[in-house]
């Protein structure tokens, strides 16, 4: 037995894999963590190794002390996951004020949890309150694009969430709270960590500008879904404003965004419809 037959590392590992395989994650672009059940942990702990020092943070959220997160590594690429985790992920401890990180697994050769490390951490501090606990899971990637739409719409939630609901069927239905969206901003610190959670506090996923996404969600397999879903989207999106040279002869209307949420019984953000 090794860490790596523990089903959570499996299951982790894979998914920064289908990244990879998904053209979102170019050298050590985007980032995972992943904050882990109470009996996930207890299977890794034999494998921990003797903790590191304590590293503090410019952020703090003390209803996450004590949690153990799944991260990926900085400058670490996706690409190199599969075949060598432990270097370039790694499992970290909270300190019981919630205020700093200690390695306990992986991070070989003092690597260090992602740059974005402050904005996973803030958002799901976050995203715990909004769920009750539910969410689990923070994702960066950096799909081409839903960051080519930067480029073209109006940086605003309404904007990017209606664009994309309109461009597929079942985004409505995935995410009818729509997207928030963070202006361009210097990445890895605590200001953009600050900006995020603050959307985070209504959306679910959140659009850097020229930058990337954010998605969070309950596990693994929904939060890359999500993922996945808005860059189809977008792709979508981009299809139609490149090959229609920006003309649209119909589209999903306002009246059918609300029919398909009445139909499958999901909450959509009716201030963002016309
Ligand atoms: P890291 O390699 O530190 O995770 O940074 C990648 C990234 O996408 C920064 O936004
Ligand atoms: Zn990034």
């Amino acid at each position: 037995m090794s860490i790596l037959d523990v089903k959570i590392m499996q299951d982790y590992i894979r998914a920064c894999n289908d990244g990879w395989e998904q053209g979102w994650h170019e050298r050590n672009g985007g980032n995972l963590t992943y904050r882990m059940r109470a009996e996930e942990v207890e299977a890794c702990r034999p494998y921990f190794n003797a903790p590191r020092e304590w590293v503090k943070m410019d952020v703090c959220a003390p209803h996450l002390g004590g949690e153990y997160f799944l991260t990926t590594g900085s400058g670490k690429f996706f690409r190199n996951v599969v075949l060598d985790p432990a270097h370039s992920i790694g499992i970290v401890e909270i300190n019981d004020e919630g205020n700093a990180w200690r390695v306990v697994w992986g991070l070989e050769n003092g690597a260090r949890p992602t740059s974005e490390f402050p904005s996973h951490f803030l958002n799901h501090a976050v995203r715990v309150k909004a769920t009750d606990g539910a969410c689990r899971v923070i994702y960066h990637a950096h799909p081409a694009n839903i960051i080519a739409m930067t480029y073209t719409l109006p940086l605003t939630a309404k904007a990017f969430s209606r664009a994309l609901w309109q461009s597929a069927t079942e985004c409505p239905v995935v995410f009818p709270g729509g997207v928030g969206v963070v202006p361009w901003m210097v990445p890895g610190g605590a200001d953009i960590a600050l900006a995020t959670s603050k959307q985070m506090e209504e959306f679910e996923a959140v659009v850097w500008a020229h930058h990337g996404l954010f998605c969070s969600g309950p596990d693994l397999d929904i939060t890359f879904g999500l993922m996945h879903t808005i860059e189809k989207a977008a792709e979508i999106y981009n299809l139609v404003m490149s090959t229609g040279g920006g003309k649209v002869l119909q589209t999903i209307t306002d009246e059918n965004l609300l029919a398909i949420a009445k139909d499958f019984g999901v909450q959509l953000r009716e201030d963002f419809l016309d």
